[in-house]
């Protein structure tokens, strides 16, 4: 079997990147990182992309008139890279209907917080805020809504009275880059049924 072909869209550092392209380097997952997309040309993602011989793209979303047009310009690039699965690692935009109409149920993301708590932005914050004695992180399929799509794994890490929400986040990123190339061989492997919103593991 052919390796599934990996489009990762990052805003950011593109530590969970790092993490993918890792297990795809070591085998530890089959798969192939094809391309990786930023919507900022200044992400530290695409300079690990570069530095991996991964190809690293960037579009610029003023430069076009409506999300629908600029997405349909993503999706052109995914398709020209042969993309399969599309994983976000820290990607700042709303995936619109286009993206999700090409890829349907082939499109996640991770959030650093046990969903549905505290989805949206800064999610551990949001938690070390709240008080919670556990938090984590979550791999999800990516619907219309912020963080609201089937949960596929999650990983728990305790919240100890001495952290800071820079240790919290630390902890939690630790498992985020444990979590991701996970779920990512689950789907490479076809081991996940989607059914309604619950995702099972077929053994
Ligand atoms: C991570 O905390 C991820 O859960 C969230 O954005 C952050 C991205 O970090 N969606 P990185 O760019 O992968 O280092």
């Amino acid at each position: 079997m052919g390796k599934l072909r990996l489009g990762v869209l990052a805003s950011g550092r593109g530590s969970n990147l790092q993490s993918i392209m890792d297990a795809a380097k070591a085998g530890r997952i089959n798969v192939e990182v094809a391309m990786v997309f930023s919507d900022n040309k200044d992400a530290f993602a695409l300079e690990r992309a570069r530095k991996a011989g991964i190809p690293a793209l960037h579009l610029n979303p003023r430069d076009f008139g409506s999300k629908d047009e600029y997405e349909q310009n993503i999706l052109a690039l995914l398709h020209e890279h042969g993309v399969q699965l599309v994983c976000l690692a820290g990607y700042m935009r709303i995936i619109g209907k286009v993206l999700l109409e090409a890829y349907p149920n082939m499109i996640i993301n991770i959030h650093p917080a046990l969903l549905p708590a505290f989805a949206g932005l800064h999610g551990q914050q949001q938690a070390w805020d709240y008080g919670v004695k556990f938090s984590g992180c979550t791999v999800h399929f990516v619907d219309e809504g912020m963080d609201t799509g089937p949960i596929i794994i999650q990983a728990v890490v305790p919240v100890y009275d001495d952290d800071t929400v820079d240790s919290l986040a630390d902890r939690i990123l630790a498992q985020e880059h444990k979590i991701y190339p996970q779920a990512i061989e689950l789907i490479a492997e076809g081991k996940l049924k989607l059914v309604g919103r619950k995702v099972y593991t077929k053994q």
